[in-house]
């Protein structure tokens, strides 16, 4: 079957160790199933692999794509839950399982015809989304909803800041924040990515490092260096930021007297569980509510498609039409 494959890891040139070619069909061990991949996202994820941050070298080469929405052997459609983990790990939380991986870690990932799963990971798609729009969800809008409403426990009432409107996991963020009403400010580089993120409900949008009609009671952090001083900034004192990337870089100033003095929390954040994948995915049909899709392109466009990614020029999902 033809997939996308990271056949080798370069920090500088990332795209040179991304191929496409013949790779064997998946063999499911026992307790897993083969999904027919409909449609699969591009996620800075793939892109950290390529440039050998946080995967293997001895786990290469691997069918790239964590995001999976596609067809059972038995005609469900679904999306697949990524996080590939030992449900009783991390004390009952399978995100904290010290043996998890993401799918396309250990496991070969969706940019392929077929894909083996865990039966446990496989999540009834929303009946209103398209494959090409579910394909969006499991790690951008999983990994937003545990940051919303498990680690800042955001409740109706309370506010937030997305730093980074554009991005997958920050276009989520605003969209889900809002239909569970919450006060929702967005900053973006551009204006219009601001424009973009109030017509996802973001109730106001500003440029980076602007200062915020009030202080919030979390913030939304995945861009790291660039945006880390205005989000300690823009927090009331006892606030929580919940951090799940650091696209800009992991090592900014750590500003601990701001953050002892005014209590912040910090708290990191990873994936989702299955129950938060569920949830996220009954949140999404019972608002009627809808990924943004930059472009959808072919397997074959896939070098494309992540060169758009890491220049910044996208503002939602790019996904992969794996099957018509
Ligand atoms: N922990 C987890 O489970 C998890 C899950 C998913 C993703 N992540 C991580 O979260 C990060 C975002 O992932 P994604 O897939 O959502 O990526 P993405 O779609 O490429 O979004 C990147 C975001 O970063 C902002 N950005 C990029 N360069 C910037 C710069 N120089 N200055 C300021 N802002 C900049 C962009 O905001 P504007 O263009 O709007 O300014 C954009 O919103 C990545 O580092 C990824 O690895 C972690």
């Amino acid at each position: 079957m033809r997939a996308a494959v990271a056949v080798s890891q370069n920090p500088e040139d990332p795209l040179s160790g991304l191929r496409l070619k013949d790779m064997p069909e998946p063999e499911p061990p026992a307790g897993w199933t083969t999904v027919s991949v409909k449609a699969s996202s591009l996620n800075m994820h793939d892109v950290w692999t390529l440039r050998g941050v946080g995967h293997r070298p001895e786990n290469i080469p691997m069918i790239l794509g964590c995001d999976v929405a596609g067809v059972t052997e038995e005609g469900r459609e679904v999306i697949v839950h990524p996080v590939i983990a030992d449900p009783d790990g991390g004390q009952g939380d399978e995100t904290l399982d010290p043996g998890r991986s993401l799918l396309s870690e250990k496991h070969h990932g969706g940019f392929a015809e077929r894909i083996a799963v865990p039966r446990r990971c496989v999540v009834d798609k929303p009946a209103h989304l398209s494959f090409e729009e579910a394909a969006c969800l499991p790690v951008a809008w999983g990994t937003a909803y545990r940051m919303l409403f498990t680690q800042a426990r955001l409740r109706p009432g309370d506010s937030v800041l997305v730093q980074g409107a554009g991005g997958g996991v920050t276009s989520a963020a605003i969209t889900m924040a809002r239909a569970a009403g919450v006060t929702v400010y967005a900053t973006s580089r551009t204006a219009e990515k601001q424009e973009l993120a109030r017509r996802l409900g973001a109730h106001e949008a500003f440029p980076a490092g602007s200062r915020l009609p009030h202080r919030v009671d979390a913030v939304i952090e995945t861009v790291g260096e660039a945006t880390w001083s205005h989000s300690l900034r823009c927090l009331r004192p006892g606030g929580c930021i919940v951090v799940a990337g650091a696209t800009t870089g992991t090592e900014p100033d750590a500003e601990l007297g701001r953050i002892f003095f005014q209590q912040l929390r910090i708290l990191g954040s990873t994936g989702s569980t299955r129950a938060e994948t569920e949830a996220m995915s009954r949140l999404v049909q019972a608002q009627q509510l809808r990924p943004r899709i930059d472009r959808v392109i072919a397997l074959e466009d896939i070098h494309e498609g992540f060169a758009s990614m890491i220049d910044g020029t996208v503002s939602g999902k790019i996904v992969v039409q794996v099957a018509s």
